[in-house]
């Protein structure tokens, strides 16, 4: 007797264009020498703050990853209904691959893309999906969308599912973020774009999810000046900073900050600034839409067919809408 395994699939990685070690330093340098020092959100997740933020989705306060879980849950079949079917899933911030792995069911994707930043993030999580669907073709793609969305080729040819999660979107300027969808239009081939946008809501909710009692998301804030200095050589002392998080409702964004608790100045191979008691690095934006905003944005991108799915508080959107005509 003769017994023929089916070939048993393995997921293929590729990393495009990381950018080198002088180029992040000096684009670390710029942001800290400005005349409001800042940091790309990006550098908040080194191995310790990607943990950070994965702790911030379980805390009470922290509402947008559960609440955009319950509304695809709940919705799974209709949602799926308007999104092209034996598509390839592009998941753009994959991470642990866990958002997408649930579409797989009422999806029944023919590929899944897994991009993130680094194509190292993406191994584990891919080799275990293989176990789970053997069948499934996986790709892992190492690549910074945050300034441009091209994909490579190695993607394949056909319509695709650009899922773009979590309200990652609300890091962009409405102007970037219009640029991005764009992009993401383009990138879909003739396919859908299934996004998650967090709405606007009072301040009192707002304000906690960002600064939680338990003060993890201060040491997700914190945490990024442990990667500055890896990557820049830099001397932050954690114990001088202090975790902000604002509401400005003129821009419709939740900010964070890192205030310095006393004057102190901080140096780098090549670089350094004095920061005085109270001077503030900026680290993030997080734009928070109307569900009316954000279909205006979809539209003014080329998309058509819109659909909002939302929960009962009003708090979270999610949205499906054709990249073709
Ligand atoms: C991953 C960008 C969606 O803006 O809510 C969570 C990041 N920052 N708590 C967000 C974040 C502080 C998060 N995004």
């Amino acid at each position: 007797m003769t017994v023929y395994f089916p070939h048993p699939r393995t997921p293929g990685f590729i990393q495009i264009h990381r950018h080198d070690a002088a180029a992040v330093r000096a684009e670390l340098a710029a942001g800290l020498l400005g005349p409001v020092a800042c940091t790309a959100p990006k550098y908040l997740y080194d191995a310790l703050g990607s943990r950070l933020f994965a702790a911030i989705t379980e805390l009470a306060e922290y509402y947008p990853t559960r609440t955009e879980a319950a509304i695809v849950a709940r919705h799974a079949t209709e949602i799926t209904a308007t999104l092209p079917r034996e598509a390839t899933l592009v998941d753009l911030g994959a991470g642990n691959c866990e958002k997408a792995a649930r579409l797989f069911a009422p999806l029944q994707p023919e590929r899944y893309v897994a991009v993130d930043i680094s194509v190292d993030f993406l191994r584990d999580a891919l080799q275990r999906l293989q176990c789970e669907h053997p069948q499934l073709e996986l790709l892992g793609v190492g690549l910074d969308f945050s300034s441009s969305l091209t994909l490579p080729a190695d993607v394949g040819a056909g319509p695709r599912v650009v899922f773009y999660p979590g309200s990652s979107i609300g890091n962009f300027t409405p102007t970037d973020a219009l640029a991005f969808l764009r992009q993401a239009r383009d990138a879909a081939q003739g396919g859908a774009v299934l996004i998650g946008v967090d709405l606007v809501k009072p301040v009192s909710v707002l304000e906690p999810a960002y600064d939680d009692a338990l003060g993890v998301t201060a040491a997700f804030n914190r945490n990024m000046l442990l990667h500055i200095n890896r990557l820049l050589g830099s001397n932050f002392d954690i114990a001088h900073w202090r975790h902000r998080a604002r509401f400005d409702a003129g821009h419709s964004r939740i900010e964070m900050y890192l205030d310095a608790l006393q004057e102190q100045r901080v140096v780098w191979p090549g670089g350094e600034r004095l920061f005085r008691r109270g001077e503030a690095i900026h680290t993030e934006n997080s734009y928070k839409y109307s569900a009316l905003a954000f279909e205006a944005l979809l539209l003014e991108a080329g998309f058509s067919r819109i659909r909002c799915w939302t929960d009962s508080r009003n708090w979270f959107a999610v949205f499906t809408a054709q990249a073709s005509a």
